[in-house]
């Protein structure tokens, strides 16, 4: 990398993220620019192109320098999400980037993985990607104090579809990680909830982004994507009875009603409980086209009021202790 390589930015209207130095790997090639910003010419400046290494000699010279963010364009979102992602053990191992930027950096690797896998979930690498992430989700949660705090303050409040995937599993990793023990279901049950509505990806995109409430039709259709995601990753090697499950039955209701198989109590297991608790907070506290979002307390009393029976007041007693107090321990 030629460290001299700077160049002001063209004029145009550019938006940038701010990440820590600190996530950059020694000797790791960068599919990305970086740019640092020049606080005296008021401007950003390009500092390194695409697909160089990063080196000691290069970090101690912007650590001399006082340099201790870069700034990531937004169109490049995608390549440095992916950088994250491949480098996101060592990343939540590493002392010098804050716990706080590790949650906010888990976060957009894990929105990379599930644009990723919406877009193709055929594709070979969906499982072990999913697994990958899933295992370092769950050591950063067990490992890093008032980890779930961070994470849940980063979580988009704006609905699309990978968004949701992402907060809900958050939510059910949180109310996971209260209700069960690591080492037994963490894993499989982690994988269910963030591909619950990998099934989305076969619903037609003016019914999944539609403006306004869904038609009769419309929502025959969409209630179509739990059995459509179960058929996706029924054909993959790797995926769990226990992840299929939850992918098929998180539209299920603890009294019955529910959708696809209309179980009820005993016939839907815990796991999938804590992710249906998970999939309707998201729902409720995430802006849409058509509603405004609604506060956690709101949500939490409209959830205890009006929808006793979709969901397990056990379970959801635990989950109202863990979003009023998410720095708690189990
Ligand atoms: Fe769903
Ligand atoms: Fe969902």
């Amino acid at each position: 990398m030629n460290a001299d390589s700077t160049a002001p930015l063209p004029a145009e209207k550019t938006d940038f993220m701010v990440f820590p130095l600190a996530l950059l790997r020694i000797n790791k090639i960068m599919h990305f620019e970086i740019y640092l910003w020049n606080p005296k010419q008021q401007e950003h400046v390009l500092f390194c192109g695409k697909n160089l290494k990063f080196t000691d000699e290069v970090k101690d010279r912007l650590l001399d320098n006082g340099v201790s963010e870069i700034h990531v364009r937004d169109s490049e979102q995608h390549a440095f999400s992916h950088y994250v992602e491949d480098n996101l053990t060592a990343i939540l191992d590493d002392p010098a980037v804050k716990p706080e930027q590790k949650a906010d950096l888990l976060y957009l690797s894990l929105t990379g993985v599930i644009e990723d896998v919406m877009m193709d979930p055929r594709a070979g690498n969906v499982v072990p990607r999913s697994k990958r992430i899933v295992e370092n989700t769950c050591k950063f949660i067990y490992e890093q104090r008032n980890a779930l705090e961070f994470m849940m303050r980063v979580c988009s409040f704006d609905y699309y579809t990978y968004t949701h995937s992402v907060n809900v599993f958050v939510f059910a990793m949180a109310l996971g990680a209260r209700v069960f023990p690591k080492e037994e279901v963490m894993d499989d049950y982690g994988m269910g909830a963030l591909l619950h509505d990998v099934g989305k990806s076969r619903i037609p995109d003016e019914i999944l982004n539609c403006k306004g409430r869904l038609t009769d039709e419309q929502f025959v259709i969409m209630k179509k994507h739990p059995e459509y995601g179960f058929e996706i990753l029924q054909e993959k090697d790797g995926i769990s009875p226990l992840a299929l499950d939850m992918v098929l039955h998180h539209h299920e209701r603890i009294q019955g009603g529910g959708y696809p198989d209309n179980l009820s109590g005993d016939q839907i297991c815990r796991e999938v409980r804590c992710l249906t608790i998970a999939d309707i907070f998201d729902a409720l506290t995430t802006r849409r086209s058509y509603k405004e979002q609604m506060n956690s307390f709101h949500a939490l009393k409209l959830m205890r009021d009006e929808m006793a029976d979709h969901i397990d007041p056990d379970l959801f007693r635990i989950f109202v202790q863990l979003i009023s107090d998410p720095g708690a321990r189990k």
